[in-house]
């Protein structure tokens, strides 16, 4: 394991150490962590908050134990896994950081550093991070395709998978590595509407997982029991058996959780999305009616409801709010005949 030029990693960490590094990981946080200084760091760009970057940084620079891997899912250009790294690299215990990503630039436009569509992103990503870390490992796959072979998980910090089955895939493969009283998930987008996948599968396991952090949409929990694995754990968490009634108890239990009111606020709405998705149309509709929504907010809805595929699945609900008119039937209208 290599160290950043001139810190060698200390060799072990006293036992006492290593309790207080995981009891302040265990300690209830939520909001901006703002009385966490961050070192200077090379401007790459990403798509986390400032809170959300504070958060990883501290995450691993305050509560890294040195008991297992930090791992990353969905590195874009690297500003989270720089985050991480720098953590790791401050915390002088050495750690290694794995990323696993497509690393392929996808947007037509062309990206930093003259990326085109197709690119390979991953030499970008190395040249980013290994000055700040050197043990970083990144690996290009999709997520069907990830294999975690490599031991015990301190950190798993997930920002791809916002869809159920990615999502599931995820917890299935890293499940079995994450350790009871130690390890920590962190869930970026676990407030943010259109990732609702992650707060209805994080809630059925709320026996499993207790929610310790929040960090803008960002959302951290402590593993406390192990996770069932396999194909009990995918039968757990299977998408179609997520009714109306146990959907809603989950989303008003994460809500009441969260303190702040303006993530709170913005996550509301995101159960109307899974209800509409699952047939329960009047249902959704009606709700999404009765739900505060800020300027802020109805933008980013509106942004949504002119993507032309996220329309065609929401229509209706983004009528309800106004944002696209009510379908009608096609003119003319012909009978079929017979
Ligand atoms: C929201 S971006 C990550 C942003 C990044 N963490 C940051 O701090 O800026 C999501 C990333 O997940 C990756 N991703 C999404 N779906 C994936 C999949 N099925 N397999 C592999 N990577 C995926 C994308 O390539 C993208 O880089």
């Amino acid at each position: 394991m290599a160290a950043q030029d001139g810190q060698e990693p200390r060799e072990t960490l006293a036992a006492g150490e290593r309790a207080a590094r995981l009891a302040a990981r265990a300690e209830r946080r939520q909001g901006g962590f703002e009385h966490v200084a961050l070192p200077p760091l090379p401007d790459v760009p990403g798509m986390i908050a400032p809170a959300e970057q504070r958060y990883l940084y501290w995450l691993t620079r305050a509560t890294f134990a040195g008991q297992g891997a930090v791992v990353e899912v969905g590195t874009w250009l690297g500003k989270s896994a720089l985050h991480l790294a720098a953590g790791l690299r401050d915390a002088g215990l050495g750690g290694t950081l794995y990323c696993f990503d497509r690393f392929r630039w996808r947007e037509p436009a062309e990206g930093p550093h003259g990326l085109v569509q197709g690119s390979d992103t991953l030499p970008l990503v190395r040249a980013t991070l290994l000055p700040v870390h050197r043990d970083v490992v990144l690996t290009a796959t999709e997520i069907k395709d990830l294999r975690w072979q490599q031991g015990p998980i301190e950190i798993l910090f997930l920002d791809a998978p916002k869809a159920h089955r990615p999502f599931v895939r995820c917890l299935r493969e890293f499940g079995p590595s994450l350790l009871p009283g130690v390890s920590l998930l962190a869930s970026q987008d676990f407030a943010y509407p259109r990732a609702y996948a992650q707060a209805l599968c994080l809630g059925r396991l709320v026996d499993r997982l207790e929610l310790v952090h929040v960090a803008g949409n960002l959302a951290g929990f402590l593993v406390r029991k192990p996770l069932p694995q396999g194909r009990e754990l995918a039968e757990l968490l299977d998408e179609r058996s997520f009714a109306a009634e146990e959907s809603l108890r989950l989303w008003d239990s994460f809500l009441a959780r969260i303190e702040e009111q303006k993530t709170r606020r913005q996550m509301r709405p995101g159960i109307c999305l899974h209800l509409y998705a699952r047939g329960e149309r009047r249902l959704a509709c009606r709700l999404i009616r009765e739900m505060e929504f800020t300027p802020h907010m109805r933008k980013r809805w509106a942004g949504w409801a002119a993507e032309r595929e996220t329309c065609r699945l929401y229509r209706g609900l983004f009528a309800a709010l106004g944002l696209v008119p009510a379908r009608r039937f096609p003119w003319p209208f012909r009978r079929e005949r017979r």
